[in-house]
């Protein structure tokens, strides 16, 4: 019997590298901690590299390292939705532990993949899928196992942070800005992912479905991405004391009596939030999610997003974790009911599955968020006052009023500070400023959150 625990690294890129890496620096450490030999027998990799071990087999077929007997755990950072389930899949179905850095599979194939887990006995860890290096999941997974959570708020894209902190700090445009992001290594491949807000609403599905014991609902994430958001809106928020994030929210609603407004809304967006905010200063590619929950309040988790060290991090805190699933015997040598040793690990979504809710997610209109707007108007008296007047006959409470002097020749832009308002509220009330004669544009409408 071989004592050692037996990994495959299917992909190397950033990620499959950064583990490599991670188990020849730190080998001593991990034996320490878990007691065992934890040896990597196979990479799966479309071409040969030679500078890999020769120890280790490198083969160009997923679909058979996922099934091979020399695998105890299979660690998949291919990324991507098509061949990553299929060799997923495969390694659940021969009995293998896997550990995923993929968001976007499990936001949008988790509930079929936890649930063939749940029936091969075996474990699917996604530590690394969300926020990198922080280890969020287990925190609310484990350690806040005995509080009831009712809102996140998270800084879960490193690309969109750092993109928005040059923006900031710096003045750099945005393209110039993500080109670097890029360069770094922290963008997506396809960068869209990170600036339209996808990553994040992939991320989002997986912390709400952990918090509140509901199954995975990426497609009823709101999702908008920073694209839109322009260096002006940044110095006018910075003006007010404010600073613009790109946030998820996770947050439970009780509808205040109506229980049709009851339900969870889960929603990713620019923000506007107080400069003194922890959040507000966790700047370049560092994550943050602060958790709101009860009885323990607010905690704040901070690190890095992204990267191979991060997300090695994350991924081989997962193996080891499996290691003490696998026990002291080799993977072989199990059954299946000690494979799955639930003595030693927390449900996939951290409530047990038939106790998952059906709690709605809210849809947009129903959402309550607060708003910065940037109204142009033709400078002349009475504007300000049709402007505050609609806002107040729609029941919008107005917290600050910045007016800027006129920028072009006889326009002044008006930038409201508005308290929290359900959100049909407000768009029949920017429908209604934007035919005042006196409006010469479209308002534009950031979201605000004081967090407390
Ligand atoms: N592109 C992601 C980010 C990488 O910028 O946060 C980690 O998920």
């Amino acid at each position: 019997m071989s004592n050692s625990i037996k990994l495959a690294i299917l992909g190397l890129g950033t990620v499959g590298t950064g583990v490599i890496n991670l188990i020849n620096d730190n080998l001593d450490e991990l034996k320490r901690r878990s007691g065992r030999d934890i040896i990597i027998t196979e990479v799966g990799t479309r071409r040969q590299r030679d500078d890999i071990d020769t120890s280790i087999t490198q083969n160009s077929d997923l679909m058979a390292i996922a099934a091979s007997d020399n695998v105890d755990i299979v660690i998949e950072v291919i990324g991507g939705t098509t061949l990553a389930k299929d060799v997923i899949m495969q390694a659940i179905k021969n009995g293998k532990h896997v550990v995923t850095a993929n968001k976007a599979l499990l936001a949008e194939h988790g509930n079929e993949i936890f649930a063939f887990a749940e029936e091969n006995n075996v474990h699917v860890a996604y530590e690394a899928a969300v926020a990198g290096g922080i280890p969020i999941i287990k925190v609310m997974r484990e350690a806040l196992a005995a509080n009831k959570i009712d809102w996140l708020a998270g800084i879960i894209n490193g690309t969109g942070n750092f993109i928005m902190t040059e923006m900031r700090d710096k003045g750099r445009p945005f393209a110039d800005v993500l080109e670097e992001a890029q360069e770094l290594g922290y963008a997506e491949a396809d960068p869209t992912f990170d600036v339209e807000g996808i990553d994040a609403a992939h991320k989002l599905a997986l912390l709400a479905s952990i918090a509140f014991g509901i199954p995975l609902q990426f497609d009823k994430v709101y999702c908008e991405g920073i694209t839109g958001i322009t260096l002006q809106d940044v110095n006018y928020a910075e003006e007010l004391g404010y600073r613009i994030k790109h946030l998820g929210f996770a947050v439970r609603r009780d509808g205040q009596g109506n229980s049709e407004d009851a339900g969870v809304e889960l929603r990713v967006h620019p923000t506007l939030i107080p400069q003194d905010a922890l959040l507000a200063n966790v700047n370049g590619v560092k994550n943050a999610v602060l958790v709101n929950s009860h009885p323990l309040g607010q905690t704040l988790y901070c690190g890095d997003g992204a990267g191979a060290g991060a997300t090695a991090s994350a991924v081989m805190a997962d193996v080891m974790d499996l290691v003490r699933v696998l026990g002291s015997k080799s993977g072989d040598e199990q059954n299946s009911s000690e494979k799955n040793n639930h003595g030693h690990h927390v449900p996939h979504l951290a409530f047990i599955p038939e106790q998952l809710s059906d709690t709605p997610i809210l849809r947009a209109e129903q959402m309550i968020t607060g708003y910065y707007l940037r109204v142009h108007a033709y400078d002349s008296p009475g504007v300000l006052a049709d402007i505050t007047r609609i806002l107040s006959d729609a029941g919008i409470n107005i917290d600050a009023i910045l007016q800027k002097p006129a920028h072009k020749v006889g326009q002044v832009p008006v930038i409201i500070l508005t308290l929290p308002v359900v959100e049909s509220q407000m768009n029949l009330a920017i429908e209604k400023i934007e035919k005042l004669d006196t409006i010469t544009d479209k308002v534009v409408r950031i979201r605000l959150d004081e967090l407390a």
